[in-house]
């Protein structure tokens, strides 16, 4: 194994750029927005293309700072991974020497963690820090490490890394999960389409990514179907081989540009979006009155007649695919300010993804917090500007649609938390018409 020395006495946290959004609201958005890449799916994809030594191609990337830190992870590896243009990468994953996944990269993001399966599967062993990513609660990872143990894994955990060993290949099995996990199946999968024989994996999780990742995998070589709605099952092969593919839309951005019309009383075309994959999220907007339409690759959110302030409450509970996603629960929570009475939001899948709302309170909207699963929005506010601090990557997006919605300009700070998810997100909304810069902390006026 790898003679790493992974003592987090000698681990200095990422140093972040400090920036601020100032967003100065009161415009109704109007024009068209090109969607993105999936963030969710293209992580995954960048992990599974170290399933084999052959050249992987992929294509419609999101140019977004997690994307950076995984290939950069990779990098470290001794994968090379080239970027011929834009929202392209190509993978090759023929040497690697160094099964050593740091703490470095596991605090800048939770999708590091994506590399456990399939570097123990191709390669029997890794060392893989424990992860971080967005704080919204507690978010372990121990589905994941038992997944790798049902399909042969040893793995210990020590000093905050797990040391994870696959004497001979990993073995097929039924991994069975308690409650649906989006990357606990996902690892299970990548590892066992290298493992020995048959995996069954159940309940697995819905989520449309992991559709696109299954879609990869095949043209890779690897005999993976969903062969029910929650289940998959995997034959595992000796060797997979390389593959193209085109990352599917962002369908938790399409949501936020969505709810930008909507909190703005603007007009947006989502060119790119695959509403199939949207379903519920389509019918809140529904709910609230605004008039969305769907064609092929493509949603247009009207927000023109019905207006913000008149839109309709809408109780909202988020769940797994098909359910609402959490991802899109802070942009609709912003949006529900603006209907004329109370909606509830019941949060079932994280902890403390509520708890962001206080800063949502700062810039004047009316919340109740039930518990921390449930909070009473009464509407509608009028939301006014207000400095404000992002905690995590939805909240930030969602504190830039309030104070797109808000009077005066507002100034956010954490800039570097929507950086790692959304892709040219002040050019997207400047695009539209809003008023929207970023700027360095030391950088600010007197106009914030
Ligand atoms: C993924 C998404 C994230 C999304 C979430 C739910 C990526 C990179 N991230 O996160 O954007 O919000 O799905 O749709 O794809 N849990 C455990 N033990 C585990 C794993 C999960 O207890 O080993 C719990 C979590 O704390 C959470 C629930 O399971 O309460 C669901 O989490 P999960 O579906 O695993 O989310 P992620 O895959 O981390």
């Amino acid at each position: 194994m790898a003679d790493a020395r992974p003592f987090h006495w000698e681990y200095e946290p990422p140093k972040v750029v400090r920036e601020r959004y100032l967003v100065t609201g009161g415009r109704a958005l109007e024009g068209t927005v090109r969607v993105s890449g999936a963030k969710n799916a293209a992580l995954k994809m960048l992990a599974a293309a170290t399933l084999t030594g052959e050249r992987c191609r992929l294509t419609n990337v999101p140019e977004i700072e997690d994307v950076r830190a995984m290939t950069e992870t990779l990098r470290d590896l001794g994968v090379v991974v080239d970027h011929p243009e834009p929202n392209v990468y190509e993978i090759s994953a023929g040497d690697v020497d160094w099964l050593f996944v740091p703490l470095e990269a596991a605090a800048k993001m939770r999708a590091s963690f994506m590399l456990l399966g399939p570097l123990l599967a191709r390669f029997g062993e890794v060392i893989i820090s424990n992860p971080g990513g967005d704080r919204i609660g507690r978010r372990p990872v121990d589905l994941h490490v038992d997944a790798m143990r049902a399909l042969g894994a040893e793995i210990e955990y020590r000093y905050g890394y797990y040391y994870a060993k696959a004497p001979g290949r990993l073995r097929g099995t039924e991994v069975r999960f308690p409650f649906v996990t989006v990357m606990g199946t996902e690892n299970a999968m990548l590892a066992a389409t290298l493992a020995d024989g048959h995996t069954i994996i159940r309940p697995a999780a819905q989520e449309p990514e992991i559709d696109d990742l299954i879609t990869f995998l095949q043209k890779m070589g690897a005999t993976v179907e969903r062969t029910y709605a929650d289940t998959i099952e995997v034959h595992g092969k000796k060797r997979l081989r390389g593959a193209e593919h085109h990352v599917m839309p962002d369908r938790i951005e399409a949501g936020t540009f969505a709810i930008a019309a909507g909190v703005t009383g603007g007009h947006v075309v989502l060119e790119g979006a695959d509403c199939d994959t949207m379903n519920a999220f389509v019918e809140v907007l529904g709910k609230t009155g605004m008039g969305v339409s769907c064609g092929p690759g493509r949603m247009e959110v009207d927000a023109r007649e019905v207006g913000p302030g008149a839109l309709h409450p809408v109780d909202v509970e988020t769940g797994a695919y098909p359910g609402l996603a959490t991802d899109i629960q802070p942009p609709t929570s912003v949006l529900l300010t603006q209907a004329r009475g109370r909606s509830r939001i019941r949060e079932t899948i994280f902890e403390d993804r509520l708890e962001w709302l206080s800063e949502l309170r700062k810039m004047g909207a009316s919340i109740q917090l039930k518990s921390p699963h449930e909070a009473w929005i009464d509407g509608p506010s009028q939301l006014k500007a207000a400095s404000v601090e992002i905690s995590d990557l939805r909240a930030g997006a969602s504190l830039i649609l309030a104070a797109l919605a808000a009077d005066g300009t507002s100034s956010i700070g954490g800039a570097h938390h929507v950086q790692r998810g959304y892709e040219n997100i002040e050019r997207k909304f400047l695009d539209l018409g809003a008023r929207i810069e970023r700027v360095q902390e030391g950088e600010l006026t007197a106009t914030t």
